[in-house]
């Protein structure tokens, strides 16, 4: 190692001394790929220490996305967080966030950097990063997340690189780090096909900032996906025979790239597609790439992937160091500023699949807030696809906890994604195309084909008696009556009247 460097190497244990109350943390980490894993820990521990002897110590941390048990979960075991941006997934601080004890930002993710960048977050005044190489000159490559970290690195005072020798230094090259200029006089991004590349394959920062460099070797912390479920693939499939009749009928234009969210669902759609004869190799641009990659790649349909994640089971980390060379050829990735750039979505004209918690009559999606409160992981980048897409699509079982909840509701609880955005919806129940209906023609075709037979009646009903009774026939809400099926569930367990 360059002496430059070897006078920064310090244990984990020291580098979290570093950390003091107060601190905001920018952190590497997307979707639990390439966030520091042995420093987190550490700070949370003092965190209890300092706690112990009657000191306040909490720090805000804004990362990617979600991040592992030994960030998320420590740093909420050790109540140290104070204030966490902009997703997450992990039980524990999902727990602690809808108990009030942890401040939760929830952002569209492509727009963390530039407001962390503009001023309107709070700055980083740390950024914790791993890494797969730092050199002499300030060079730091990344590991397998983009996320917002070219900007975090960018605006935090000092800097603390977790260098991680998990996957060796050739995943050198996976990067394409590009940050726009400020506004007003901001020049177009030149993406134009899914495989450009218009930045570096580094963050370049002064070295002064740099004030711990700890040596760690461990791979992303990644929970198993299961294998698709009879209800992913059905959900799957039909989504396969819509985009084959998309295609025969010249509304969706060859190569247009797929964006695929996070999730079984999503992991499934990619799947099916792959083993699909009957649809040519893909070009994704999208937010995570997931193990569907690798079905992709062994059944010759895909072209390139771009994302700012790879999102990998340990079997699939351990496929990626051996196949380091053939990925590097089909797959960059991007900071997630870019790989969600709206500019970018419109212009390559990507069909977007994100899952919904729930969905309305009228194509009102929630994403985020269970029962209209309880928030489950964050928007994401589901808003940042689906409101620029080409053609965005909404898929979701057709009911949830065994049958009790419906998918399909006569108001959404919660609006994360409006009648204006959606297009498509899909459950295992069919597809509804509601491209140019009006609110009534939709919602007649979206019970039609998505609702479970259990509620279908029901929902039907609702629409036929806001259809007398709503003061407008334009969309016939009815106020009196619109969460009757979640007041039902909150009150008996089920949104079925007994
Ligand atoms: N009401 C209450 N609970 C519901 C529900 C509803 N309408 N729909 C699903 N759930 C519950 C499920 O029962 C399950 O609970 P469990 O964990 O106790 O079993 C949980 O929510 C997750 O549901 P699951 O079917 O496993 O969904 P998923 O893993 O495919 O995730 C989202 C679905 C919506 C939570 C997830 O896709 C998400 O966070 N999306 C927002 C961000 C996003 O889209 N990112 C990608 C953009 S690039």
């Amino acid at each position: 190692m360059h002496p430059l460097l070897k006078e920064k190497v310090m244990s984990a244990q020291e580098a979290a001394e570093l950390i003091v109350d107060g601190d905001v943390i920018g952190a590497s980490g997307f979707t639990l790929s390439g966030y520091p894993k042995a420093v987190a820990p550490l700070i949370a521990q003092k965190a209890r220490r300092l706690h112990a002897a009657g000191e306040p110590f909490t720090i805000s941390l804004y990362t990617g996305a979600s991040t592992g048990d030994e960030m998320d979960g420590e740093l909420t075991r050790a109540n140290a967080l104070a204030h966490r941006i902009p997703y997450q997934s992990h039980p524990d601080l999902r727990a602690a966030i809808n108990a009030g004890a942890v401040e939760f930002s929830d952002l569209h993710l492509s727009h963390v950097a530039q407001y962390v960048r503009s001023g309107f977050l709070k700055k980083p005044t740390v950024a914790l990063v791993d890494a797969v190489d730092v050199t002499p000159e300030g060079h730091i490559f990344l590991s397998t997340s983009g996320g917002s970290t070219a900007s975090y690195l960018l605006m935090a005072d000092r800097i603390i690189v977790e260098l991680n020798g998990y996957l060796g230094e050739n995943f050198k090259g996976f990067h394409d780090v590009f940050i726009p200029k400020p506004p007003p006089m901001r020049e177009r991004i030149p993406i134009y096909k899914v495989d450009d590349r218009i930045g570096m394959p580094y963050v370049a920062v002064p070295m002064e900032k740099i004030v711990a460099i700890v040596q760690t070797n461990a791979p992303d912390g990644t929970r198993p996906l299961k294998e698709p479920a009879d209800i992913d693939l059905t959900i799957a499939g039909h989504l396969v025979e819509f985009l084959k009749h998309e295609r025969q009928h010249g509304r969706l234009p060859e190569g247009v790239p797929f964006q695929s969210g996070v999730g079984n669902v999503a992991n499934a759609v990619l799947a099916t597609l792959a083993r699909e004869p009957d649809l040519d190799a893909v070009c994704l641009y999208t937010e995570v790439i997931q193990d569907s990659v690798f079905e992709l790649i062994d059944y010759d349909k895909l072209i390139f992937a771009s994302g700012t994640a790879l999102t990998l089971s340990i079997p699939g980390q351990e496929r990626l160091k051996r196949e380091m060379d053939l990925f590097k050829s089909k797959v960059v990735l991007r900071q997630q500023e870019i790989s969600n750039h709206p500019e970018i979505i419109r212009r390559l004209g990507i069909v977007a699949m994100n899952t919904a918690l729930e969905f309305d009559i009228f194509g009102n999606v929630n994403s985020t807030h269970v029962m209209g409160s309880h928030m489950m992981n964050g928007i994401g980048g589901s808003a940042d696809f689906t409101r620029n897409a080409y053609l965005p699509i909404f898929m979701s079982p057709s009911t949830a906890k065994g049958g009790a909840i419906s998918a399909l509701v006569p108001m959404v609880s919660h609006v994360d994604h409006s009648e204006h955005s959606t297009k498509v919806f899909v459950t295992e129940q069919g597809l509804a195309d509601v491209r140019g209906m009006s609110p009534v023609n939709r919602a007649r075709h979206i019970i039609d084909r998505c609702a479970h037979p259990d509620y279908k009646p029901l929902l039907n009903e609702y629409l036929e008696y806001g259809l007398k009774h709503a003061p407008s026939r334009h969309t016939p809400q009815v106020l009196s009556r619109a969460f009757e099926f979640h007041l039902r569930y909150e009150e008996t367990g089920s949104m079925l009247p007994k």
